[in-house]
C-alpha cells in the first residue's frame, strides 16, 4: 500500500468528508478534516474565525494542512473546498499524497448544503455563490488534482469506490 496521503479536494457539498470517513475506514487509516483540524487547534468555530475576516481562517486553514501534509503516517484528509488556492497549500498536498477532486455541479452542490448554515462563503444565497467560487476555483482544482472523480448522481458507495480504485492505481503507477 502507498505510504501517501489520499487527498480530497472539491467544493462545499462535494462530499469529501462523508467520502473521505468511508474510504479510511475501506484501507483501514486515520481519517483528518481540515476544518475540524482547525476548530481544535484554534479553539473557534469556522464561522467565528470568518468573522474575524477570512484572511484569519485562511492561516488557520494553512498551518493544519502543512502540519497533515508533514504526517509520517498516511492518512485520508478531506480538505475545507477554498484551501487548493492557495499555492502553498496545493504544493504541501501534492507533494505528500494523491490528489482527488470531487468535481460536481453547483446544482448538485446546492442540493446537498441547504440553506448553507455553518458555511459563511454561502450566506444568504447558496446558489449563486457555489457558482461564482466554482467558476473562480476551477483552475485550481485543475492544478491541485492528480485524478478527477465526478459525484453527480453516484452514490456514497460509488464514489467510494471510485476513489479508492483511482487511488490505488494511481499511486502504483507513479511508483509512490
Ligand atoms: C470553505 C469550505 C468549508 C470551510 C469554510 C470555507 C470554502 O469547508 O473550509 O467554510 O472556502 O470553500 P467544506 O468544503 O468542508 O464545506
Amino acid at each position: 500500500m502507498s505510504a501517501r496521503h489520499l487527498v480530497l479536494v472539491g467544493m462545499m457539498g462535494a462530499g469529501k468528508s462523508t467520502v473521505g470517513e468511508a474510504c479510511a475506514s475501506r484501507l483501514g487509516r486515520g481519517f483528518v478534516d481540515t476544518d475540524t483540524l482547525v476548530e481544535a487547534n484554534s479553539g473557534e468555530t469556522v464561522a467565528e474565525l470568518f468573522e474575524r475576516g477570512e484572511a484569519e481562517f485562511r492561516a488557520w486553514e494553512r498551518r493544519a494542512i502543512a502540519d497533515v501534509a508533514a504526517s509520517p503516517v498516511p492518512l485520508v484528509v478531506a480538505c475545507g473546498g477554498g484551501a487548493v488556492i492557495d499555492p502553498e497549500n496545493r504544493r504541501a498536498l501534492r507533494a505528500s499524497g494523491v490528489v482527488v477532486w470531487l468535481r460536481a455541479t453547483p446544482e448538485t452542490l446546492a442540493a446537498r448544503v441547504g440553506d448553507g448554515t455553518d458555511r459563511p462563503l454561502l450566506a444568504g444565497d447558496p446558489i449563486g455563490a457555489l457558482r461564482r467560487l466554482a467558476s473562480l476555483r476551477d483552475d485550481a482544482y485543475t492544478a491541485s488534482a492528480d485524478v478527477v472523480i465526478d459525484v453527480d448522481h453516484h452514490a456514497v458507495d460509488q464514489v467510494v469506490d471510485a476513489v479508492t480504485a483511482a487511488y490505488e492505481a494511481h499511486a502504483t503507477e507513479v511508483g509512490a
